[in-house]
């Protein structure tokens, strides 16, 4: 991985589970820790009967890390879950995928997958009866849901003499996709770049104590927000969420909390003014109450009459005021003929990039830590991204803003 200015060095965690390929993860870390990764072994009992720890403390960045009481420190698994840019395991037996999926936290290694929100990469490694597991199967499936990514064995000869699916992938398969997971984590390339992102759901008020809203958390705004800080954008974050953001993001973003549709207009109107990107995930009202009474509405002064008026169309405002080689991405949350609505959307709309989300499909949309999208882009060509992690479609949709900077960017 080449220094960049103002890049950090990652952090890896890598997990060794008791398998016969436990001797491969020797490669995996000298491979990482030759890319400029500090790399912190953390083996099972059981991988420390298939590997010696003194190879890995002769080869990793930090020494062999194996339980939850060697160090003087009595929680050791939230030092190593919060300080990890990425946890790799590999080998990941039946065993440590079934404990995973579990939320089982009885050694160090359970204890640190738990107490992370870093991106985990498993790469499983088993014979291939156990390998062909419905439970191993379904297990893996609950965890590649909830955003886990999966690096899956290989064919080939096992170490029982025969041959099949369950050889651990090739540590320059792992080493590959944990560099291509910390590019979106560490790299620099937003240095310099200011950013808005607006997220959450506006609240119109009915009374001084009743509101209309949607069901938007901020969770897909927010991981925008937080992507772009890492890296290295200048951050406004224009929310009606309440979701706290990461301590170690306090400098980078500058939080503007909102309520109505008609807040978040006047704040991104202001904040928009000089920015380089702009991002419309918020789930604005389109409707609110044309009156919102002064004192709470009260059963005795009989049913109230409920008048609605369309709110402002904020994304409209800021295609009208863009500045020149500003990049707009608006958002849509559809149900049914999704790309098709989105194409119009995108024509309609004005803006560079439309990431449209299914939000009736399982797992994405509103609320939940996960989403799917595709990236509409106007001069043509989707990305699609599976479900995932929002941290992960955070990420591609910030590589899809600096692809279309590029393609669109003067010769000089
Ligand atoms: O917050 P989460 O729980 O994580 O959920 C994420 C999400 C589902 C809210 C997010 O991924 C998403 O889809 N946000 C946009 C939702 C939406 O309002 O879609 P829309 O199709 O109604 O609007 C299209 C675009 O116009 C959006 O960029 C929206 O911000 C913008 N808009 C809408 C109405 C309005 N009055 N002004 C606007 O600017």
């Amino acid at each position: 991985m080449a220094e960049e200015p103002h890049m950090r060095t990652p952090r890896v965690v890598l997990g060794v589970c008791g398998g016969i390929a436990a001797y491969k993860a020797v490669e995996v870390c000298r491979r990482l820790v030759d890319e400029g990764v500090h790399v912190i072994p953390v083996l099972t009992d059981d991988a420390l009967r298939f590997v010696g720890e003194l190879t890995f403390n002769a080869l990793a960045s930090e020494p062999v890390q194996r339980s939850l009481w060697d160090e003087d420190t009595p929680i050791p698994h939230t030092r190593l879950g919060q300080s990890a840019d990425l946890i790799v395991v590999a080998p990941a037996t039946a065993h440590t995928i079934a404990r995973y999926a579990a939320g089982l936290s009885d050694d160090l290694l359970m204890a640190t997958l738990l107490a992370t929100r870093a991106p985990v990469i498993l790469c499983p490694a088993m014979h291939t009866e156990m390998w062909e597991q419905a439970s191993v199967q379904e297990n893996l499936a609950t965890l590649q849901r909830r955003g886990v990514e999966i690096v899956p064995p290989e064919s080939g000869h096992l170490a029982g003499g025969d041959s099949g699916v369950g050889r651990l992938a090739d540590p320059a398969v792992i080493v590959a996709r944990a560099l291509a997971a910390l590019a979106g984590i560490v790299s620099s390339d937003l240095a310099g770049v200011r950013v808005v992102v607006s997220a959450g759901g506006t609240r119109e008020p009915l009374d001084p104590v009743r509101f209309i809203t949607n069901r938007s958390s901020g969770k897909q705004g927010h991981a925008l927000a937080a992507a772009a800080a890492r890296r290295g954008a200048d951050v406004t974050l224009v929310t009606a969420s309440p979701i706290r953001l990461a301590p170690d993001l306090g400098a980078s973003v500058h939080r503007i909390d909102v309520e109505t549709a008609a807040d978040m207009e006047r704040a991104l109107g202001e904040a928009c003014r000089g920015a380089d990107v702009v991002i419309m995930a918020a789930a604005v009202a389109d409707f609110r109450p044309k009156v919102s009474a002064e004192s709470k509405l009260s059963k005795e002064d009989g049913l109230p009459e409920l008048v609605l008026e369309p709110t402002p169309d904020i994304l409209a405002g800021l295609v009208a005021q863009r500045s020149k080689g500003q990049v707009l991405v608006g958002f849509a949350a559809e149900t049914h003929d999704v790309i098709n609505r989105a194409r119009r959307k995108l024509d309609r709309k004005g803006v560079d990039l439309l990431v449209v989300n299914d939000v009736s499909a399982p797992g994405a949309g509103f609320d939940h830590d996960t989403n799917a999208v595709a990236i509409l882009h106007a001069g043509g060509g989707t990305t699609m991204v599976p479900l995932t992690s929002k941290d992960a479609v955070a990420n591609a949709v910030l590589d899809s803003v600096i692809a279309h900077q590029k393609e669109n960017r003067s010769p000089t």
